[in-house]
């Protein structure tokens, strides 16, 4: 018989009460994963439950935690180490978006994305860090995304270059920790359907947001937006040792948005 790809792996994953961390963890239990779900919103527990209902042997801790707050995340690695003795894998999903023209966007605004997608990620991993020195090893997947390293939509100041920064964090960890068995490696996602799009969307067009959803389709070449578990495969094949020899990598999962040069030459 097959060995599911996560079995006997311990997870960390954050911002997961809901779209892609929600995702992640339900494909992390799916390939048998015990997980340490964290997230801000004490919704979190819902999320656990919603999993366990699809995956009854699945073990699962919630925690609820800001990213932000670096105390907060060494004591959730520390909640996680109790409950299942390590950390193989930390998922670094959590993260905020809000639109604003440049010239009027406040530091605050600027100073909100630094904190969580910044330092958030890397709050998360001088959480798990340690553990996974001690454990010989372990593997770090960081959501940055297409947005900031790749394209950028007006409004995205903030969170385009805090994502763009990821890709710099990934590449020199990845270096640091090779010689030590710990591979770091980030997602670029295009677009998945999620609640930060949803509200994207309503700030978009607050007339139609959906309308708004249905162009973000019309413009990538699959002509759909990622569900948050095809997402959750991506984290999951980079956090298993099926991606043993993969470090420092930057993955574009965007259906092929990034791709087209015009949206006018040989469509005839
Ligand atoms: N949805 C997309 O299309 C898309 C595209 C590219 C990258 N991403 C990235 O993927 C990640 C997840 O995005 P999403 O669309 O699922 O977002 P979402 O807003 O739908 O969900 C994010 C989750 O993170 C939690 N969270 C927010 N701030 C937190 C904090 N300080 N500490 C702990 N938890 C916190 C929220 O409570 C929520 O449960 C983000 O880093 C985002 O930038 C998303």
């Amino acid at each position: 018989m097959v060995q599911p790809k996560l079995e006997g792996k311990v997870a960390i994953i954050t911002g997961a009460a809901a779209g892609l961390g929600e995702g992640i963890a339900q494909v992390y239990a799916k390939y048998g994963a015990k997980i340490c779900m964290v997230d801000l919103s004490a919704d979190v527990d819902r999320s656990a439950d919603k999993i366990r209902e699809m995956y009854p042997n699945a073990d699962i801790v919630t925690v609820v935690a800001n990213v932000a707050d670096k105390d907060q995340m060494i004591a959730a690695a520390g909640t996680t180490v109790d409950a299942f003795g390590t950390i193989d894998i930390a998922c670094c999903n959590a993260g905020v978006c809000q639109l604003a023209p440049f010239e009027r966007m406040p530091d605050e605004m600027r100073d909100f994305h630094i904190d969580v997608n910044i330092k958030g990620v890397w709050n998360t991993c001088q959480a798990v860090v340690p553990h996974m020195l001690e454990n010989g090893g372990g593997a770090i997947v960081i959501a940055s995304s297409v947005t900031g390293d790749i394209v950028a939509d007006a409004g995205e100041a903030a969170y385009a270059m805090t994502k763009a920064a990821l890709v710099g964090l990934t590449k020199c960890l990845a270096v640091e920790y090779a010689d030590r068995n710990i591979r770091v490696n980030c997602s670029q996602l295009g677009y998945a359907r999620t609640p930060m799009v949803e509200k994207m969307a309503v700030e978009s067009n607050p007339d139609d947001p959906e309308s708004a959803i249905n162009d973000i389709a019309v413009g990538v070449p699959m002509k759909r937006l990622a569900k948050p578990t095809e997402v959750g495969e991506l984290f999951a094949f980079l956090g298993s040792d099926e991606a043993s020899y993969i470090t420092g990598a930057q993955v574009v999962i965007d259906g092929g948005s990034t791709l087209p040069e015009t949206m006018s030459i040989g469509t005839n």
